[in-house]
C-alpha cells in the first residue's frame, strides 16, 4: 500500500508564514468536552473508539437524527492515531506521531477526498510534497545517484498494478507483490535497487496483496476511480488531529463523551450490547460500533462474549497491521540535502533507509529537524529497545554518518510507540498474500445485527489511511 506515491511536481500550496508551530497552540483544537457526573447508560448506539472513524459515524448519526448515542473513548481526546506532540531542545515544534498527510485532494470535477474537505473545513495548514520526485540518493558510501534505478522502480509498480487489474478481471488468483514483479521480470539484487522497492512499496511490505495495494493506490490516487496524486502534509501547530476534534466540536454535546474509559468486555446478543470498561462501568445499548484498530482485535485486550463466529475472526486475522515508526532528530543546524527526502540503501535492507527534511521552506525551516523513518521488523525491534533512545541514537547515528561523515549528534530524539501501545497494536493495515477480497468485506459485516465494525482497517478501498469507512 504505497501511501507515498505521487508523481507530479507543483508547487506549495501554502506559503507559511511564520512556520514554527508553537506549543502553546497545540492543545487550542482539543475538544472540552467533559462528560457530566455518571456516564450515560442504555442509549441506542456506543460508539467504540473516538479516533476518525468513531466521530465521524457519530456525526453520521447526528445527522440521520440520531442523537441517542456516546462514544467511549480510553484517551481523554479525539483523534486516534491521529496524534501530536512538541518536540525539539525548545519544545517548540508540532510533530505528528502518526498520520501527517492527506493522500489525495481531488482531480477536477472528481470525487474529493473527505479529509480534504474536513481540512478545509477546518484550516488545516498543509503544505504540498513531493516524495517521489524530490529526493537525494545515497548509499553506505556517501552520495550515490541512483535515481535511474528509482524510475525503474516507479515503472515497475506502475506494471505491477496493471497486471493485478489484469488478472482480476480475468479472474486469476491474487499475487503478492512480490511475485507479481518476479513474474514481471522485475528483481532487485543490489542495495540501492532494494532501497528504491522498498520505498515504492510502502516500505517493505513486499508481502502485501498486489490486488489489495493496487486498488487503495488507485482509489486515492488515480484520477480515474480516486481523488489526485496530490499529497499535503499537515503542518498545523493544532495537529493534524484539529481535524477531527474541531468537528466533533461541531456537533457532539458534553452527554454523548465518555473519554478516559477503556473498553474489556463486550457482550452481544439479540437484545442488545453490554460493553464493560476496566475502571468497572456496565453500559446497555441497542448496538455497538467497534472502531479499534485491527491489532486490537487481533489480541487480548477486548474480548467478545460469546466469542465473535469464524468468519469474523478469520478475517481480522487475515489483515496485517506493522508497525511503522518515524525517529525523529533535532540538530544544532541542518546540514543535509536540500530536497524534500533522502533514500539510503544499506547493504542491510531497510536500515533506516527513509529520511524527510522537516528544516524545509514552507515546513520548519531553521529547525534543524529531521526524520527517519522504520517499518516491519526493523520497526519492531526498535519499540524492543524500549525507548532506550541512547541506543536508537547510537544506530541511527552510525548510518547518517555514512551519509555525511562530519554529522555532529542530535540534541534532541524522539520515537513514537505503536506496536507495543494497547490501544494500537501496531500503526496500520495492509492485506497480506492470502489476501481475498471476501475477507474484506467479513471485516466490515456486522456480527448479528447488534454489533458494528467500522475504522481504517475495515475499508478495502482506504485501508492504512485516515479516510472513514461506515458500516
Ligand atoms: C505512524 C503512522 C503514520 C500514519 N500516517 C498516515 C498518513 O500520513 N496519512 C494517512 O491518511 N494515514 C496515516 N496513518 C493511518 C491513520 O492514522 C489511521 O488510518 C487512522 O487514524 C485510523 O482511524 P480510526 O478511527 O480507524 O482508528 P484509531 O485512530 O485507532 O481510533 C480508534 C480509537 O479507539 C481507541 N481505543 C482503542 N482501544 C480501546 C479500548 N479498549 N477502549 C476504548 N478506546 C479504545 C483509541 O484510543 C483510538 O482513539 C498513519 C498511522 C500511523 C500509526
Ligand atoms: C495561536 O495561533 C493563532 C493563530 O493561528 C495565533 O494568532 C496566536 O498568536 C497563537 N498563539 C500562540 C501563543 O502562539
Ligand atoms: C482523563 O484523564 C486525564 C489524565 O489522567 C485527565 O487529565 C482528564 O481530566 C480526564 N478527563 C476526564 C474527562 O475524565
Ligand atoms: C465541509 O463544510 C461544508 C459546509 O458546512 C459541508 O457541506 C461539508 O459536508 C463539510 N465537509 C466535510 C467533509 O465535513
Ligand atoms: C525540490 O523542491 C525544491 C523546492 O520546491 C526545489 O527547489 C528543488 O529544485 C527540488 N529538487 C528536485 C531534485 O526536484
Ligand atoms: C542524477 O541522475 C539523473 C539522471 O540519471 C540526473 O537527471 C540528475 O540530475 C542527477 N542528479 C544529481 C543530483 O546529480
Ligand atoms: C489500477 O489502475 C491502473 C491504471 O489505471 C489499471 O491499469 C489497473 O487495472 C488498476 N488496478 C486495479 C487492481 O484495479
Ligand atoms: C469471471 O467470473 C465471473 C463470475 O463468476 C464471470 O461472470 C466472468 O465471465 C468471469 N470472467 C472471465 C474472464 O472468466
Ligand atoms: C446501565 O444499565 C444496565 C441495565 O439497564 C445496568 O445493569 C448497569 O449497571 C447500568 N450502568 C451504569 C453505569 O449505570
Ligand atoms: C458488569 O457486568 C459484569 C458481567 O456481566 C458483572 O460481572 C459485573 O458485576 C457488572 N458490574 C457492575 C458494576 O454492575
Ligand atoms: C473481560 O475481558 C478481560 C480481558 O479480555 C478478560 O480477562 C475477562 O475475563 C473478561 N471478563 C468477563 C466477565 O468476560
Ligand atoms: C530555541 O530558543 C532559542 C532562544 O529561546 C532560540 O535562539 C533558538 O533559535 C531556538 N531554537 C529552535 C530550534 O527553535
Ligand atoms: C541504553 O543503551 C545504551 C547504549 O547501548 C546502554 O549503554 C545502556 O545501558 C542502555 N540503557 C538501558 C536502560 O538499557
Amino acid at each position: 500500500m504505497p501511501w507515498f506515491r505521487v508523481s507530479a511536481a507543483a508547487v506549495f500550496l501554502t506559503l507559511l508564514t511564520g512556520a514554527v508551530a508553537q506549543a502553546a497552540n497545540a492543545t487550542q483544537c482539543q475538544s472540552t468536552l467533559t462528560p457530566a457526573g455518571a456516564p450515560p447508560n442504555n442509549t441506542k448506539v456506543l460508539i467504540l473508539g473516538g479516533g476518525m472513524a468513531g466521530v465521524i459515524a457519530a456525526r453520521t448519526l447526528h445527522q440521520q437524527g440520531i442523537n441517542d448515542f456516546v462514544i467511549v473513548e480510553a484517551k481523554h481526546v479525539f483523534g486516534g492515531r491521529m496524534s501530536q506532540t512538541t518536540f525539539g531542545a525548545n519544545g517548540s515544534y508540532v510533530i505528528e506521531k502518526g498520520a501527517n498527510w492527506i493522500h489525495g485532494t481531488q482531480t477536477g470535477s472528481g470525487p474529493a477526498n473527505p479529509v480534504w474537505e474536513l481540512a478545509k473545513n477546518h484550516s488545516l495548514k498543509t503544505v504540498e510534497t513531493h516524495l517521489f520526485s524530490n529526493i537525494t540518493f545515497f548509499d553506505y558510501n556517501g552520495p550515490n545517484n541512483y535515481s535511474d534505478k528509482f524510475e525503474a522502480s516507479l515503472d515497475a509498480f506502475d506494471k505491477a498494478r496493471a497486471l493485478a487489474g489484469q488478472r482480476w478481471q480475468q479472474n486469476q488468483t491474487d499475487l503478492d507483490l512480490r511475485s507479481a514483479y518476479n513474474y514481471l521480470g522485475v528483481s532487485p539484487k543490489t542495495p540501492q535497487e532494494q532501497a528504491c522497492e522498498y520505498y515504492q512499496i510502502d516500505y517493505d511490505a513486499s508481502q502485501t496483496s498486489s490486488l489489495a495495494s493496487a486498488w487503495n493506490y488507485n482509489y486515492t490516487f488515480d484520477p480515474d476511480v480516486g481523488y489526485s496524486d496530490v499529497d499535503l502534509l499537515s503542518v498545523d501547530p493544532r495537529g493534524f488531529a484539529c481535524i477531527v476534534q474541531a468537528e466533533a466540536a461541531t456537533f457532539l454535546n458534553t452527554s454523548q463523551v465518555l473519554f478516559n474509559q477503556t473498553v474489556e468486555n463486550i457482550t452481544y446478543s439479540q437484545s442488545g450490547v453490554t460493553v464493560q470498561t476496566t475502571s468497572g462501568y456496565n453500559l446497555t445499548a441497542d448496538h455497538a460500533l467497534v472502531t479499534f484498530s485491527i491489532g486490537v482485535l487481533q489480541g487480548t485486550d477486548v474480548s467478545f462474549e460469546p466469542k465473535l463466529p469464524d468468519w469474523k475472526v478469520e478475517a481480522i486475522s487475515s489483515i496485517e497491521m506493522p508497525v511503522y515508526t518515524k525517529i525523529f532528530l533535532q540538530f544544532e543546524k541542518k546540514f543535509w540535502f536540500d530536497t524534500e527526502i533522502g533514500l539510503y540503501a544499506d547493504q542491510q535492507k531497510g536500515r533506516y533507509p527513509v529520511w524527510q527534511s522537516l528544516d524545509y521552506p514552507g515546513i520548519y525551516p531553521g529547525s534543524g529537524i529531521i526524520f527517519v523513518t522504520v517499518t516491519g521488523d526493523y520497526a519492531d525491534y526498535l519499540e524492543q529497545l524500549n525507548k532506550n533512545t541512547t541506543q536508537v541514537q547510537l544506530e541511527v547515528m552510525e548510518v547518517l554518518r555514512k551519509m555525511y561523515p562530519n554529522a555532529p549528534d542530535p540534541i534532541d530524539i524522539f520515537l513514537p510507540i505503536w506496536g507495543r501501545a494497547p490501544l494500537f497494536r501496531g500503526s496500520y493495515s495492509s492485506w497480506g498474500a492470502s489476501f481475498i477480497p471476501q475477507h474484506a468485506y467479513n471485516l466490515s459485516a456486522p456480527v448479528n445485527g447488534h454489533l458494528w465494525f467500522a475504522g481504517e482497517g475495515t475499508s478495502l478501498k482506504y485501508f492504512g489511511r485516515s479516510s472513514y469507512s461506515l458500516p
